[in-house]
């Protein structure tokens, strides 16, 4: 989340406000940290409610550096709300309130499939010209293109020692050596394409592929930990769950959340009628998921 820019999705009635607001703006520049209480933070968020309705801020999860604009993140009542993130109150910068392009990255040849935030903040990604390329986001130039690959890079993922792994078209994955650009390990033992990468919460690595089964590497000597195979189609989604299971979306319609002890399916999760090309965990635990057919799913 640090690293992302976006949107937070807005509820909400909005209480009578009993206070000033105008002593918010200061408020907000000089928070520093957890110093506050829950009678600050509900009229935090009240007043951060009153100018979302007087559009003199906007509301959103943003990284500082990245999108230059101050702002705070509340921590407000967990349940509904994570957290919100307010915008300077200042009408003076409301004509830049609007998130626009800010830069876009061009030296790939071909389309790019796979993105990844390494441990340092650089911008990893891997493309239909069988590359993967490190972006200064400062310049946008290139700082790396690791390549050895023979065919398109469609998965990317950062392991728990900050080094970068890649599944491709060939299937192979390869775990790479940022330092020099070169390939540390090769990962071989799918039979399709690696279409998706997870890495699970002790830190193994797992992949799903074309050939329908999903594999745990153990990364110390490249070997396969345990192959999962229940799924009838290429598994083109993976994500590890807040409680560390590994769910996996198919071309086969379905999701199925895994049992990592045994390898056994835990659960199957039907309502689609096409692929589930992509998957990620919510803030609360629940599992998100988008298809084929135009919609995203949330799951409990
Ligand atoms: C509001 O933004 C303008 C432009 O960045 C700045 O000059 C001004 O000092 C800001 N006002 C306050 C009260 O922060
Ligand atoms: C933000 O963008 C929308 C849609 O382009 C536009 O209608 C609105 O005026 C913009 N707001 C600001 C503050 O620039
Ligand atoms: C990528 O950058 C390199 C080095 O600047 C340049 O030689 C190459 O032509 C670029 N390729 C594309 C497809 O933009
Ligand atoms: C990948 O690296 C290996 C070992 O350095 C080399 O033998 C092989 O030719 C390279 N493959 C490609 C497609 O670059
Ligand atoms: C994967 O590993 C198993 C067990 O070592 C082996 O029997 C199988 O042939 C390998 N498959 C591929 C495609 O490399
Ligand atoms: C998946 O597991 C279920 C329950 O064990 C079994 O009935 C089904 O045949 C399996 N499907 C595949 C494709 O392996
Ligand atoms: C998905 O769930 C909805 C609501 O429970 C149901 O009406 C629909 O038939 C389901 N669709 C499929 C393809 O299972």
């Amino acid at each position: 989340m640090k690293k992302i820019c976006g949107f937070i999705f807005l509820f909400l009635a909005i209480e009578i406000l009993d206070f000033d607001c105008k002593q918010l703006e200061g408020y907000f520049t000089k928070y520093n940290g957890n110093n506050f209480n829950q009678i600050d933070k509900i009229n935090q968020f009240k007043c951060a409610m009153e100018c979302l309705k007087l559009e003199t801020c906007k509301m959103a999860i943003i990284n500082d550096k990245m999108c230059s604009i101050r702002h705070e993140i509340v921590p407000f009542n967990s349940i509904e709300m994570d957290y919100i993130l307010i915008k300077e109150i200042n009408n003076s910068l409301r004509l830049d309130s609007n998130f626009t392009l800010k830069m876009t990255l061009k030296n790939h040849s071909d389309w790019v499939i796979s993105l990844a935030v390494l441990q340092n903040g650089d911008l990893a990604s891997g493309s239909g010209d069988s590359s993967i390329k490190i972006w200064n986001l400062e310049d946008g130039t290139v700082k790396m293109t690791l390549k050895n690959y023979s065919g398109p890079v469609w998965s990317l993922a950062v392991l728990q020692n900050g080094d970068l792994a890649s599944g491709s078209w060939d299937s192979s994955i390869k775990i790479w050596n940022l330092e020099d650009g070169t390939v540390k390990m090769t990962l071989k033992n799918h039979s399709g394409p690696v279409r998706s990468l997870a890495v699970l919460q002790n830190g193994d690595l797992a992949s799903g592929s074309g050939d329908s089964s999903i594999k745990i590497w153990n990364l110390e000597d490249g070997t396969v930990k345990m192959t999962l195979k229940n799924h009838s189609g290429p598994v083109r989604s993976l994500a590890v769950l807040q409680n560390g299971d590994l769910a996996s979306g198919s071309w086969d319609s379905s999701i199925k959340i895994w049992n990592l002890e045994d390898g056994t399916v835990k659960m199957t999760l039907k309502n689609y009628s096409g692929p589930v090309w992509s998957l990620a965990v919510l803030q609360n635990g629940d599992l998100a998921s988008g298809s084929w057919d135009s919609s995203i799913k949330i799951w409990n």
